[in-house]
């Protein structure tokens, strides 16, 4: 999962200096350990309403989908294969390995992220239909997480996942927002994953790290929690109607543009891969306007002029914040504040912008198609 939150306290957790070592493990964990608005959040919320959830009115969908789940295709995906070539970390050029490993783990506290989440609500619930299902998606996370945390280990590092499940802030969300936004943090990842790997395929010579070969089948997975929890807000159709629908519309605008922030935060590593992030934002933020119509009424207008200006604006006032931050004394608040009324007014900027609305199909089901 991605923190949905509006991009307004930066701090991008590596950016001591391209010249720096690498981190070790003990600093690689106190990166996933950060709280800010732009690093992964662990979330907590109310099991018990959770619980609560009745599937009937989308009984056939559901029985459908978990059988797939339970199938279980990518059983043998997340090891090591011949295909996974030699890494030269040592000969990585600096800039290039620090943003690689940032990259990773970020990547692998997100997908723990989940994991932590979707293991709790399986631990607490009674009712079969949720513990089944989060007990098939905390599988499928935990494979996710230990699969980046193998590739970091062969740099010398390795996230203390244990700890972090000890020790990191939890942050509470009542269960229609983790809805919300675990849904299009689901998404999203899709969206991401499967947009790197048809690039890759194209330009073959830019997959500086084996890992991206693992992202097809990966963000299939992805692609059905996804589709997990488009039925479960469809099995309570409130959830996405009425005053909803503008929660729904903060959390679109939040989760896309906490995305175009912080993937600006690591310019080398997508120069590496060949990727232009105003360009992969935009096909990212495509691709999922696409699949969220399945049940969201709206989806957010980003071809509209005001959007970009406001995606660049937020970025050059997370920038603001976080040199402010690091400048410290009066002159760094000064510029925080600053930094911090300019995202409060570019934030409110993208939000306003009128969004489409749609008619929502009666079934959502979608199998992933691009
Ligand atoms: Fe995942
Ligand atoms: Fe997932």
């Amino acid at each position: 999962m991605n923190a949905p939150t509006a991009p307004d306290d930066a701090k991008n957790a590596t950016d001591t200096g391209s010249s720096e070592p690498a981190l070790n493990s003990e600093q690689a964990t106190a990166v996933a350990m950060q709280d800010t608005l732009l690093t992964p959040r662990f979330y907590t919320t109310d099991f018990e309403e959770m619980d609560r959830i009745d599937v009937t009115p989308v009984r056939k969908d559901w029985d459908a989908l978990i059988a797939q789940m339970e199938s279980d295709p990518n059983k043998n995906h997340f090891r090591k294969t011949d295909d996974w070539d030699v890494v030269d970390w040592d000969g990585m050029e600096p800039a290039l390995k620090k943003e690689l490993i940032d990259f990773l783990i970020s990547s692998c506290t997100a997908e723990f992220s989940g994991c932590v989440l979707y293991k709790e609500m399986k631990r607490r619930g009674t009712n079969p239909d949720i513990v089944q299902l989060f007990q098939l998606m905390a599988r499928d996370e935990a494979r996710h997480a230990g699969f980046i945390n193998d590739a970091l280990r062969e740099a010398g590092i390795a996230v203390n996942l244990g700890f972090l499940t000890q020790s990191k802030k939890y942050t509470y969300f009542r269960p229609k927002f983790i809805y919300y936004a675990t849904y299009l943090s689901e998404k999203i990842g899709y969206s991401r994953y499967i947009t790197i790997f048809r690039h890759l395929e194209e330009h073959p010579e830019k997959r500086f790290h084996p890992i991206f070969k693992w992202f097809e089948e990966w963000c299939n997975d992805e692609f059905g929690h996804g589709e997990a929890f488009a039925l479960l807000m469809k099995s309570d159709p409130k959830l996405t109607r009425g005053h909803n629908v503008l929660w729904i519309k903060f959390f679109l605008t939040a989760v896309f543009s906490t995305m175009y922030v912080r993937d600006h935060q690591r310019p080398v590593f997508h120069e590496a891969l060949g990727v232009d992030p105003d360009w992969y934002g935009q096909e990212v933020f495509k691709k999922t306007s696409e699949i969220t119509k399945q049940v969201f009424p709206i989806t957010l207008d980003i071809d509209h002029p005001r959007w970009m200006k406001g995606l660049k604006g937020l970025r050059s006032a997370s920038l603001k914040v976080a040199n402010g931050k690091q400048r410290g004394g009066i002159g760094g608040t000064a510029e925080r504040v600053a930094g911090m009324a300019q995202a409060a007014f570019y934030f409110v900027s993208v939000y306003t912008i009128p969004a489409k609305k749609h008619q929502v199909p009666e079934s959502t089901r979608l199998q992933p198609a691009y």
